[in-house]
């Protein structure tokens, strides 16, 4: 039932501070503002050497996301593929390591095939899933699920914000028991997940503005997302979400390869996204963002009310989100995208909930 809304797509994009906060409430301890470890959690993460983390399209990004929360928060490396190269790969792998599979219906051939490879190989297997009933959950020794609900729309939203909120949430775990985190360092970061649904309400409200720019997007042919850190993986997401529903040529760059290759492309025909809150690497980026501009390019930013001030750049469009805390940036900065996305593709009238050629399910390699 898509209730009010038009599209499956938009009313799982609105559920998100709903499906956010209750996946969140599973892996938080919001009276004591702690972790909650799952019941026979079958390792440690105190002794872990290393996470393997294999999943496909959107989940792949939120893993990456998370490799950037994993090595930060609990200084534990983490090794990360796409499951169709990692699969056949053979790649060798320590026995007792942690391999975790991440994918909302559980059932992805490749994703999989990456698991019983790695069950093979002696390895923990993790599982965040959003179908607990699905192949990959059975096949786990643990799962991590999301409560996203049904994701009906091909193109994954609330899903991928509910992963995030796994893999953050078993970063600051992973943090405190390898004695990287202190109690506070736990508190303060259990208090600022728990503040993501209120900033994400805050975040859909930028949608007028969305829509509205969305109109010009629908014209251009190419558009070039941007981002460093963890808004890197976030410009990569961008970038599929709207290939897949507007079909507009999209890609996703660390902003620091720019200068690599993809500033041949800058014109003023190139609409390109900056993902880039006030963070530690705002500065890095707005030199690129700078680099665009000196070669016409019109700039669509996405960062809170300080980036906008110290960006220094003209652009045709500057969304100021609330200004939140580095370590919850992604699950927040989802919005704008899946917005930009969604609203681009309805203008151009494309079938939005089940753009062609795609399966919601990719159960075949
Ligand atoms: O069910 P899964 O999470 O394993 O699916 C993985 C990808 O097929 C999926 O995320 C795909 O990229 C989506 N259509 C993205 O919107």
């Amino acid at each position: 039932d898509k209730g009010n809304y038009r599209h499956f797509m938009a009313k799982e994009i609105h559920e998100q501070p709903d499906v956010v906060a209750r996946t969140l409430a599973h892996y938080l301890d919001l009276n004591a503002m702690t972790t909650k470890v799952p019941e026979g959690l079958p390792f440690d993460f105190a002794n872990l050497q290393r996470v393997v983390i294999t999943a496909c399209g959107t989940a792949f990004y939120a893993g990456l996301v998370a490799k950037y929360w994993f090595e930060r928060l609990a200084r534990l490396p983490v090794d990360i593929d796409v499951a169709s190269e990692f699969r056949y790969r053979e790649t060798p792998l320590d026995p007792g390591g942690l391999a975790l599979f991440i994918s909302q219906s559980g059932e992805t051939a490749d994703t999989l095939a990456s698991l019983r490879y790695c069950k093979a190989e002696k390895q923990h297997i993790g599982a965040v899933v959003n179908v607990k009933e699905s192949t990959i959950a059975r096949e786990s020794d643990v799962i991590f699920p999301t409560i996203a609900g049904p994701e009906i729309g091909v193109a994954s939203t609330k899903a991928f914000t509910c992963q995030l909120s796994v893999l953050a949430s078993m970063a600051v775990m992973a943090g405190r028991q390898r004695g990287v985190l202190s109690a506070d360092d736990e508190g303060r970061l259990v208090r600022a997940l728990t503040e993501t649904p209120r900033y994400m309400v805050d975040a859909l409200k930028l949608e007028p503005q969305i829509e509205r720019l969305a109109r010009n997007l629908a014209k251009a042919s190419d558009i070039l997302y941007l981002g460093r850190g963890s808004s890197y993986p976030l410009a990569m997401e961008g970038a599929l979400k709207l290939k897949e529903i507007s079909y507009i040529h999209a890609e996703g760059y660390a902003a620091g390869e720019l200068k690599h290759g993809p500033i041949a492309l800058i014109d003023e025909t190139m609409p390109v996204i900056v993902i880039a809150p006030y963070d530690k690497v705002f500065e890095k980026t707005a030199s690129n963002m700078q680099e665009v501009a000196a070669r016409g390019g019109r700039i669509i930013l996405i960062t809170d009310q300080k980036g906008a001030a110290a960006a220094g750049v003209e652009t045709m469009e500057t969304l100021v989100m609330p200004d939140v805390p580095a370590t919850i940036a992604p699950m927040v900065y989802s919005i704008p995208i899946q917005l930009l996305a969604y609203h681009t593709a309805v203008f151009m009238g494309t079938d939005v909930d089940q753009p062609r050629n795609l399966a919601k399910s990719v159960t075949v390699e």
